[in-house]
């Protein structure tokens, strides 16, 4: 198995982005693609503004972010993205069909061993390789938001993932400073099977009354001890992405315990995605977010 030194990150969105900074950071050359023009720029203000935080919390040196910052090309044309590259890391949509529909896309100006992995948080990994051209060569990389921060990476191997394809991807990880664990290619696998469903039972006490925005994370934040509440983490991970995984478990395991609720449902009708669309459960528009509810 070669050794990787270019990576390729299909998708330049919150995820996206985040992997761009933390592998460009590991000393990696990085190529960002998207398919929106226009998320490019974005992409780009984000990360090097991320950095400068990271400066300015001593995390890493002017010296060390300008140099990444320096790593990383964006492109929206594919074949400029993945042809010289030796991992390729799908950070779309969480949507199995514009995710194979990628696969199919990028598999002609992929190196024979490239590896391509796949970021989705919840959607299985053997479906998606099936679709690759390399299903051996393919693998879950599960990183958790924000990329450059989290400590974590959760590694799913598909049934046809290879053992030099799972020790390569740990290795990758780990050279930028992660740690792994491995997950079974179960519908969301291990942190988003037991995150989010808590995540969807704060939304239905919130629908039932049993508390309003504020109080229910309070109660979890002060109660339970977690660094936010769950309806802060939902507008921070997209009330988008959010749905998406629980529909994934809801239809992966048939069990009506992983409905989603209406009210989140209505709420991404509505456009109401959190952060990144201003409003979600809190309005972000002022100066601190607003509970809405
Ligand atoms: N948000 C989270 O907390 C989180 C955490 C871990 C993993 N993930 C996963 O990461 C992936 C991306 O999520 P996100 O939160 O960054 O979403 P996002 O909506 O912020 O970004 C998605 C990006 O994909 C782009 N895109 C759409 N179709 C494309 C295509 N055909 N080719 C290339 N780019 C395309 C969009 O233009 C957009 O920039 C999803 O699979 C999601 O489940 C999300």
């Amino acid at each position: 198995m070669s050794t990787i030194t270019t990576v390729a990150v299909l998708g330049a969105g919150q995820m996206g982005a985040g992997i761009a900074h933390a592998v460009a950071l590991g000393g990696y050359s990085v190529r960002l693609y998207d398919v929106a023009p226009a998320r490019l720029p974005l992409a780009q203000g984000e990360i090097a503004a991320s950095l400068s935080r990271h400066v300015g919390r001593n995390l890493v040196t002017q010296a060390e972010a300008d140099a990444a910052l320096a790593r990383i090309a964006v492109t929206t044309v594919m074949a400029d993205a993945v042809s010289d590259a030796d991992l390729v890391i799908e950070a779309a949509l969480e949507d199995e069909a514009v995710k194979k529909a990628l696969y199919a896309e990028v598999a002609p100006h992929l190196g024979p061993q490239t590896l391509l992995a796949s970021n989705t948080s919840s959607i299985s990994i053997t479906r998606l390789a099936s679709a690759s051209d390399r299903p051996d060569r393919f693998i879950g990389l599960h990183f958790m938001k924000p990329a450059p921060v989290m400590r974590l990476v959760e590694i799913v191997r598909g049934i046809a993932t290879s053992a030099e394809t799972h020790a390569a991807a740990v290795d990758f990880a780990e050279s930028l400073g992660k740690t792994t664990t491995d997950a079974e290619d179960f519908p969301a696998f291990i942190v988003n099977r037991i995150l989010v469903p808590m995540m969807n039972e704060a939304i239905f006490a919130l629908y039932e009354g049993v508390g309003n925005v504020a109080s229910i994370d309070k109660a979890l934040r002060l109660g339970a001890n977690h660094p936010m509440g769950p309806l802060e983490l939902a507008d921070f991970m997209g009330l988008d992405v959010v749905l998406a995984i629980m529909n994934v478990l809801y239809d992966g395991l048939a069990d009506s315990k992983y409905r989603p609720c209406p009210l989140l449902v209505k709420y991404v009708e509505a456009g109401w995605l959190g952060r990144k669309s201003g409003r979600g459960f809190y309005d972000y528009s002022g100066e601190t977010p607003a509970p809405t509810r």
